[in-house]
Protein backbone atom coordinates (compact mmCIF):
# COMPACT_ATOMS: atom_id res chain seq x y z
CA UNK A 1 0.00 0.00 0.00
CA UNK A 2 2.67 2.16 1.11
CA UNK A 3 2.95 5.13 -1.62
CA UNK A 4 -0.44 4.58 -3.22
CA UNK A 5 -3.63 6.52 -2.86
CA UNK A 6 -6.81 5.93 -1.40
CA UNK A 7 -10.17 7.69 -1.19
CA UNK A 8 -12.21 8.22 2.04
CA UNK A 9 -15.49 9.64 1.83
CA UNK A 10 -17.16 10.21 4.67
CA UNK A 11 -13.76 11.03 6.58
CA UNK A 12 -14.93 13.74 9.09
CA UNK A 13 -15.73 11.39 11.65
CA UNK A 14 -15.84 8.01 12.74
CA UNK A 15 -15.04 4.84 10.77
CA UNK A 16 -14.28 6.76 8.15
CA UNK A 17 -11.55 8.65 10.18
CA UNK A 18 -10.53 5.67 11.37
CA UNK A 19 -10.07 4.59 7.70
CA UNK A 20 -8.08 7.43 6.83
CA UNK A 21 -5.84 7.39 9.72
CA UNK A 22 -5.11 3.72 9.51
CA UNK A 23 -4.32 3.93 5.56
CA UNK A 24 -1.84 6.85 5.99
CA UNK A 25 -0.34 4.46 8.54
CA UNK A 26 0.32 2.14 5.82
CA UNK A 27 2.12 4.68 3.99
CA UNK A 28 -0.98 5.85 1.40
CA UNK A 29 -1.17 9.18 -0.11
CA UNK A 30 -4.95 10.37 0.11
CA UNK A 31 -8.18 12.45 -0.76
CA UNK A 32 -10.52 13.11 2.04
CA UNK A 33 -14.02 13.80 1.54
CA UNK A 34 -17.15 14.86 3.46
CA UNK A 35 -20.27 17.31 3.99
CA UNK A 36 -18.27 18.49 7.26
CA UNK A 37 -15.07 20.57 6.03
CA UNK A 38 -14.17 21.41 9.91
CA UNK A 39 -14.08 17.37 10.86
CA UNK A 40 -12.91 17.04 7.73
CA UNK A 41 -9.17 19.37 8.20
CA UNK A 42 -9.21 18.12 11.80
CA UNK A 43 -8.69 14.32 10.17
CA UNK A 44 -5.94 15.39 7.64
CA UNK A 45 -4.23 16.93 10.72
CA UNK A 46 -4.69 14.08 12.79
CA UNK A 47 -3.31 11.61 9.81
CA UNK A 48 0.02 12.27 9.45
CA UNK A 49 0.06 11.11 6.21
CA UNK A 50 2.58 12.02 3.71
CA UNK A 51 0.32 13.83 0.89
CA UNK A 52 -3.39 14.86 2.29
CA UNK A 53 -6.11 16.24 0.28
CA UNK A 54 -9.47 17.11 1.31
CA UNK A 55 -12.75 18.20 -0.51
CA UNK A 56 -15.63 19.41 1.08
CA UNK A 57 -18.26 16.70 -0.87
CA UNK A 58 -22.08 15.81 -0.64
CA UNK A 59 -21.53 12.11 -2.09
CA UNK A 60 -25.46 12.20 -3.05
CA UNK A 61 -24.32 14.74 -5.86
CA UNK A 62 -23.12 13.23 -8.60
CA UNK A 63 -21.23 16.46 -10.19
CA UNK A 64 -19.59 16.28 -6.74
CA UNK A 65 -18.38 13.33 -6.79
CA UNK A 66 -17.00 13.26 -10.29
CA UNK A 67 -15.23 16.59 -9.15
CA UNK A 68 -13.45 14.60 -6.18
CA UNK A 69 -12.49 12.13 -8.90
CA UNK A 70 -10.70 14.47 -11.25
CA UNK A 71 -9.21 15.95 -8.22
CA UNK A 72 -8.11 12.71 -6.79
CA UNK A 73 -6.45 11.15 -10.18
CA UNK A 74 -5.43 14.98 -11.16
CA UNK A 75 -3.17 15.63 -8.40
CA UNK A 76 -2.59 12.48 -7.00
CA UNK A 77 -2.09 10.90 -10.31
CA UNK A 78 -3.70 7.44 -9.24
CA UNK A 79 -6.07 5.74 -7.18
CA UNK A 80 -5.49 2.35 -5.40
CA UNK A 81 -8.08 1.97 -2.41
CA UNK A 82 -11.75 3.88 -3.05
CA UNK A 83 -13.90 3.84 0.73
CA UNK A 84 -17.31 4.74 -0.30
CA UNK A 85 -17.78 4.92 3.26
CA UNK A 86 -20.11 8.75 3.83
CA UNK A 87 -23.49 6.90 5.55
CA UNK A 88 -26.41 8.47 7.83
CA UNK A 89 -29.13 6.99 10.09
CA UNK A 90 -32.78 7.35 10.47
CA UNK A 91 -35.12 5.10 12.15
CA UNK A 92 -39.10 4.66 12.62
CA UNK A 93 -41.58 2.27 10.97
CA UNK A 94 -41.68 1.91 7.79
CA UNK A 95 -45.15 3.18 7.33
CA UNK A 96 -44.57 6.48 8.63
CA UNK A 97 -41.39 7.12 6.78
CA UNK A 98 -41.67 10.04 4.51
CA UNK A 99 -40.26 10.65 0.87
CA UNK A 100 -37.91 13.13 1.98
CA UNK A 101 -36.76 10.39 4.66
CA UNK A 102 -36.17 8.25 1.93
CA UNK A 103 -34.45 10.37 -0.34
CA UNK A 104 -32.27 11.87 2.29
CA UNK A 105 -31.31 7.94 3.37
CA UNK A 106 -30.85 6.45 -0.18
CA UNK A 107 -29.12 9.33 -1.82
CA UNK A 108 -25.88 9.30 1.18
CA UNK A 109 -26.28 5.26 1.39
CA UNK A 110 -27.26 4.57 -1.90
CA UNK A 111 -26.49 6.75 -4.08
CA UNK A 112 -23.19 8.10 -2.68
CA UNK A 113 -21.75 4.13 -3.60
CA UNK A 114 -23.26 4.07 -7.06
CA UNK A 115 -21.41 7.90 -7.72
CA UNK A 116 -18.53 6.56 -6.05
CA UNK A 117 -18.55 3.72 -8.24
CA UNK A 118 -19.35 5.57 -11.57
CA UNK A 119 -16.59 8.51 -11.03
CA UNK A 120 -13.93 6.20 -9.98
CA UNK A 121 -14.01 2.30 -10.98
CA UNK A 122 -13.55 2.77 -14.98
CA UNK A 123 -10.80 5.27 -14.47
CA UNK A 124 -9.22 2.49 -12.08
CA UNK A 125 -10.02 0.15 -14.38
CA UNK A 126 -8.10 1.92 -17.61
CA UNK A 127 -5.10 2.73 -14.82
CA UNK A 128 -4.36 -1.28 -14.92
CA UNK A 129 -2.91 -1.64 -11.39
CA UNK A 130 -4.17 -3.83 -8.58
CA UNK A 131 -7.01 -2.41 -6.56
CA UNK A 132 -9.61 -2.22 -3.98
CA UNK A 133 -13.49 -0.44 -3.81
CA UNK A 134 -14.45 -0.63 0.09
CA UNK A 135 -18.11 0.19 0.38
CA UNK A 136 -19.21 0.63 3.59
CA UNK A 137 -22.92 -1.06 4.49
CA UNK A 138 -23.64 -2.17 7.55
CA UNK A 139 -24.58 -5.62 8.83
CA UNK A 140 -28.46 -3.83 8.34
CA UNK A 141 -27.96 -4.74 5.02
CA UNK A 142 -27.98 -8.11 5.33
CA UNK A 143 -30.32 -8.22 8.44
CA UNK A 144 -33.42 -5.91 7.82
CA UNK A 145 -34.93 -5.05 11.61
CA UNK A 146 -37.28 -2.86 12.89
CA UNK A 147 -37.22 0.32 13.39
CA UNK A 148 -34.82 0.68 10.44
CA UNK A 149 -37.06 1.59 7.47
CA UNK A 150 -35.20 3.55 4.85
CA UNK A 151 -32.03 2.71 6.83
CA UNK A 152 -32.41 -1.33 5.74
CA UNK A 153 -33.85 -0.48 2.55
CA UNK A 154 -30.54 1.53 1.21
CA UNK A 155 -27.85 -0.82 2.91
CA UNK A 156 -29.55 -3.97 0.92
CA UNK A 157 -29.25 -1.60 -2.36
CA UNK A 158 -25.89 -0.97 -1.26
CA UNK A 159 -25.03 -4.70 -0.02
CA UNK A 160 -26.11 -5.31 -3.80
CA UNK A 161 -24.20 -2.97 -5.45
CA UNK A 162 -20.93 -3.90 -4.17
CA UNK A 163 -21.47 -8.10 -4.84
CA UNK A 164 -22.67 -7.18 -8.55
CA UNK A 165 -19.60 -5.07 -8.73
CA UNK A 166 -17.23 -7.40 -7.68
CA UNK A 167 -18.75 -10.09 -9.69
CA UNK A 168 -18.79 -7.76 -12.99
CA UNK A 169 -15.57 -7.40 -12.11
CA UNK A 170 -14.31 -10.85 -11.60
CA UNK A 171 -16.28 -11.79 -15.26
CA UNK A 172 -14.26 -8.67 -16.97
CA UNK A 173 -10.83 -10.06 -15.07
CA UNK A 174 -10.29 -7.25 -13.31
CA UNK A 175 -7.33 -6.53 -11.29
CA UNK A 176 -9.62 -4.84 -8.69
CA UNK A 177 -11.32 -6.13 -5.73
CA UNK A 178 -14.19 -5.27 -3.62
CA UNK A 179 -15.14 -5.48 -0.16
CA UNK A 180 -18.38 -5.17 1.52
CA UNK A 181 -17.91 -4.10 4.89
CA UNK A 182 -20.72 -4.99 7.18
CA UNK A 183 -19.82 -3.45 10.72
CA UNK A 184 -22.24 -4.34 13.79
CA UNK A 185 -22.21 -1.59 16.62
CA UNK A 186 -19.19 0.40 16.09
CA UNK A 187 -19.16 4.01 18.72
CA UNK A 188 -18.88 7.18 16.30
CA UNK A 189 -21.47 9.73 15.39
CA UNK A 190 -23.79 7.76 13.21
CA UNK A 191 -26.24 8.10 16.23
CA UNK A 192 -26.02 12.21 15.16
CA UNK A 193 -27.07 12.11 11.87
CA UNK A 194 -29.18 14.60 11.51
CA UNK A 195 -26.84 17.34 12.35
CA UNK A 196 -26.08 16.84 8.31
CA UNK A 197 -29.02 16.23 7.24
CA UNK A 198 -29.72 18.99 4.74
CA UNK A 199 -32.42 21.51 5.09
CA UNK A 200 -34.61 20.31 1.83
CA UNK A 201 -34.56 16.89 3.03
CA UNK A 202 -35.64 18.33 6.85
CA UNK A 203 -39.00 17.04 8.41
CA UNK A 204 -40.78 16.63 12.12
CA UNK A 205 -39.69 14.03 13.86
CA UNK A 206 -42.26 11.30 14.94
CA UNK A 207 -42.47 9.76 17.83
CA UNK A 208 -40.86 6.10 16.22
CA UNK A 209 -38.36 7.92 15.10
CA UNK A 210 -37.78 9.02 18.40
CA UNK A 211 -37.63 5.48 19.62
CA UNK A 212 -35.65 4.57 17.15
CA UNK A 213 -32.88 7.08 18.29
CA UNK A 214 -33.10 5.98 21.49
CA UNK A 215 -32.20 2.33 20.49
CA UNK A 216 -29.00 3.30 18.71
CA UNK A 217 -28.20 5.96 21.31
CA UNK A 218 -27.79 2.90 23.63
CA UNK A 219 -26.18 0.49 20.92
CA UNK A 220 -23.53 3.11 20.73
CA UNK A 221 -22.42 2.42 24.34
CA UNK A 222 -21.48 -1.14 23.49
CA UNK A 223 -20.09 -0.40 19.88
CA UNK A 224 -16.06 -0.80 18.98
CA UNK A 225 -13.56 0.94 18.39
CA UNK A 226 -13.41 2.68 14.58
CA UNK A 227 -9.76 1.86 14.53
CA UNK A 228 -10.78 -2.00 14.89
CA UNK A 229 -12.81 -1.68 11.97
CA UNK A 230 -10.58 0.05 9.81
CA UNK A 231 -7.43 -2.56 10.80
CA UNK A 232 -10.24 -5.59 9.72
CA UNK A 233 -10.80 -3.47 5.92
CA UNK A 234 -6.60 -3.31 5.90
CA UNK A 235 -6.75 -6.72 6.64
CA UNK A 236 -9.66 -8.00 3.93
CA UNK A 237 -7.74 -5.90 1.39
CA UNK A 238 -4.44 -7.77 1.60
CA UNK A 239 -6.66 -11.00 1.68
CA UNK A 240 -8.75 -9.88 -0.79
CA UNK A 241 -11.86 -10.72 1.32
CA UNK A 242 -15.50 -9.60 -0.05
CA UNK A 243 -17.40 -9.82 3.04
CA UNK A 244 -16.17 -8.41 6.65
CA UNK A 245 -18.37 -8.77 9.18
CA UNK A 246 -16.69 -6.97 11.76
CA UNK A 247 -18.65 -8.93 14.87
CA UNK A 248 -18.14 -12.66 14.59
CA UNK A 249 -21.25 -13.81 16.36
CA UNK A 250 -23.52 -12.31 12.85
CA UNK A 251 -21.72 -14.93 10.61
CA UNK A 252 -24.59 -18.00 13.24
CA UNK A 253 -27.71 -15.21 12.72
CA UNK A 254 -26.58 -15.36 8.93
CA UNK A 255 -27.32 -19.54 8.85
CA UNK A 256 -30.86 -19.08 10.91
CA UNK A 257 -31.75 -16.24 8.91
CA UNK A 258 -31.26 -18.78 5.48
CA UNK A 259 -33.00 -21.79 7.18
CA UNK A 260 -36.09 -19.22 8.26
CA UNK A 261 -36.36 -18.21 4.70
CA UNK A 262 -36.16 -21.79 2.92
CA UNK A 263 -38.49 -22.56 5.30
CA UNK A 264 -40.72 -19.76 3.95
CA UNK A 265 -40.60 -17.86 7.43
CA UNK A 266 -40.01 -14.51 8.66
CA UNK A 267 -36.24 -14.10 9.81
CA UNK A 268 -36.44 -14.05 13.10
CA UNK A 269 -33.94 -10.64 14.55
CA UNK A 270 -29.86 -11.88 14.84
CA UNK A 271 -28.66 -13.25 18.01
CA UNK A 272 -25.91 -10.13 19.16
CA UNK A 273 -25.10 -12.91 21.66
N1 LIG B 1 -21.39 3.22 13.64
C1 LIG B 1 -21.99 2.06 13.41
O1 LIG B 1 -22.41 1.36 14.33
C2 LIG B 1 -22.18 1.59 11.99
C3 LIG B 1 -22.62 0.27 11.79
C4 LIG B 1 -22.78 -0.17 10.48
C5 LIG B 1 -22.50 0.66 9.41
N2 LIG B 1 -22.08 1.93 9.64
C6 LIG B 1 -21.79 2.77 8.47
O2 LIG B 1 -20.50 3.31 8.59
C7 LIG B 1 -20.39 4.47 7.75
C8 LIG B 1 -19.68 5.59 8.50
O3 LIG B 1 -20.53 6.03 9.55
P1 LIG B 1 -19.99 6.28 11.03
O4 LIG B 1 -20.57 5.22 11.89
O5 LIG B 1 -18.53 6.50 11.03
O6 LIG B 1 -20.81 7.62 11.39
P2 LIG B 1 -20.32 9.13 11.57
O7 LIG B 1 -21.56 9.94 11.62
O8 LIG B 1 -19.37 9.22 12.69
O9 LIG B 1 -19.56 9.43 10.20
C9 LIG B 1 -20.25 9.54 8.97
C10 LIG B 1 -19.63 10.65 8.14
O10 LIG B 1 -20.35 10.76 6.90
C11 LIG B 1 -20.50 12.14 6.62
N3 LIG B 1 -21.61 12.39 5.70
C12 LIG B 1 -22.94 12.38 5.97
N4 LIG B 1 -23.65 12.72 4.88
C13 LIG B 1 -22.74 12.92 3.89
C14 LIG B 1 -22.86 13.27 2.52
N5 LIG B 1 -24.06 13.53 1.94
N6 LIG B 1 -21.72 13.38 1.78
C15 LIG B 1 -20.52 13.16 2.35
N7 LIG B 1 -20.35 12.84 3.65
C16 LIG B 1 -21.45 12.71 4.40
C17 LIG B 1 -20.70 12.79 7.98
O11 LIG B 1 -20.46 14.19 7.95
C18 LIG B 1 -19.71 12.01 8.83
O12 LIG B 1 -18.46 12.64 8.86
C19 LIG B 1 -21.81 4.78 7.31
O13 LIG B 1 -22.01 4.32 5.98
C20 LIG B 1 -22.67 3.98 8.29
O14 LIG B 1 -23.93 3.66 7.76
C21 LIG B 1 -21.91 2.42 10.90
Amino acid sequence: MSGKVAVVTGAASGIGRALATRLAAEGMDLMLADVDPGGLAETAAQTGARRVLTQTTDVSDEAAVRHLADRAFGELGAVHVLCNNAGVFQGGHMWTRTTEDFSWLLGVNLWGVLHGIQAFVPRMIEQDTEGHIVNTVSVAGLFAAPYMAGYAVSKFAAFAASQTLAQDLAMAGSKLRVTALCPGAVRTQINRSERVRPADLTIGRTRDDYDAQGIIDDVMVKGIDPADVAAQVVAAIHEERFLVLTHPEYAKGLRVQVDALLDGGLPPLPSYE
